[in-house]
């Protein structure tokens, strides 16, 4: 298949390309400044901006399947110039309106597991309303909502790190706030599988990692993996809320109330289908693992072993 990868240039993007392409499918990936050392070898590369339909039509109509990795990030204000509503549902928009016009066969959306058209935050209102446009089309759609994404590149890893500090740090709410962390490169797989087969039209999925870890055990996981200890001190949510109304309009401080109260918001799995890839919990690889601490545990009380749940 001819397939071109939206936000391919990015962090799960550049994984995708690279499972597609090693799946012998023809792999473009578009972004508005796509450096073509960033994506896999052979995985070609073209300019376009998905929320300026002239930027994109003539380069969708040219693929049988699109997929819609762009997104702004959850973790940050937006930058300057550019909207969620900009960004996610009027770039969603025109991906599908050039896609229905361009003949494109199937369309595969990166959606989110709190994406809600009645969200009072930006980001999920805005991921809720592309949902329905991706719903309401023509195409052969799915629509993926993964838990939070780890791997090499991310942001989750760093971003920890940045509102954290090692030794002694604190947490809005202690850090008790739930994700269920999945392998950027199981994520990829069932993505490619989507775009395969048919069996996954139609579907919406709800996609987490083999555990459940909380914020607070994701900073041990992360401090550990250094070689440094952490113990974490809760700040009440009602201060960090003030904190990041105080911080939101400052420049350079991107972190702002979204993102405060973002932190509330339970990224777990009810019913993880992970299952409709034929995986279980078992096939998919821990963070753990992934920062090289199988079977060291966290080293502290609530070792991520004491809270884990079954995924699937
Ligand atoms: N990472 C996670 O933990 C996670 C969890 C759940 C869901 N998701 C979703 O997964 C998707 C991909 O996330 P990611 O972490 O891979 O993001 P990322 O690394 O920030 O990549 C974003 C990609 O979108 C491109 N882009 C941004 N604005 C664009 C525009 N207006 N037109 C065209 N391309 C544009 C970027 O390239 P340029 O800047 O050069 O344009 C880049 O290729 C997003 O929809 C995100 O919401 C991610």
């Amino acid at each position: 298949m001819n397939v071109l990868v939206a936000g391919g240039t990015g962090f799960i993007g550049t994984n995708l390309c690279r499972e597609l392409r090693d799946r012998g499918h023809d792999v473009t990936a578009l972004a508005r400044e796509p450096n073509p050392d960033s994506v896999p070898e052979g995985v070609a590369t073209v300019v376009g901006d998905v929320s300026a339909y002239d930027s994109i039509v003539e380069t969708v109509a040219a693929h049988d399947a699109v997929v819609n990795l762009v997104a702004l990030s959850p973790l940050f204000e937006p930058p300057s110039g550019t909207s969620h509503e900009e960004v996610h549902l009027r770039g969603t928009e025109n991906l599908i309106r050039a896609a229905e016009d361009g003949g494109v066969i199937r369309f595969v959306q990166m959606s989110n597991l709190s994406a809600d058209p009645d969200s009072e935050l930006a980001y999920f209102r805005t991921k809720g309303k592309a949902e329905n446009v991706v719903r309401e089309s023509d195409l052969e759609w799915t629509i993926f909502c993964p838990s939070v994404v780890f791997g090499e590149g991310d942001e989750f890893i760093g971003f920890t790190k940045l509102l954290t500090t090692p030794y002694v740090t604190a947490l809005p709410g202690g850090g008790e706030n739930p994700f269920q962390p999945i392998w950027v490169e199981d994520l990829a797989a069932m993505m490619a599988d989507a775009v395969e087969d048919d069996r996954h039209v139609g579907k919406r999925y709800q996609i987490g990692g083999p555990e459940v870890l909380t914020m607070k055990q994701v900073t041990e996981l992360a401090y550990e993996a250094e070689g440094r200890p952490v113990t974490v001190l809760p700040i009440p949510m009602a201060m960090a809320k003030l904190g990041g109304i105080l911080a939101g309009p400052v420049p350079f401080v991107p972190f702002g109330p979204d993102q405060i109260r973002s932190l509330k918001i339970d990224n777990t799995v009810a019913d993880n289908d992970v299952t409709a890839f034929g995986r279980t919990k078992d096939d998919l690889r821990t963070l753990e693992d992934y920062l090289g601490l199988s079977g060291s545990g966290s080293g502290s009380e609530s070792s991520p072993s004491s809270h884990q749940s079954e995924a699937a």
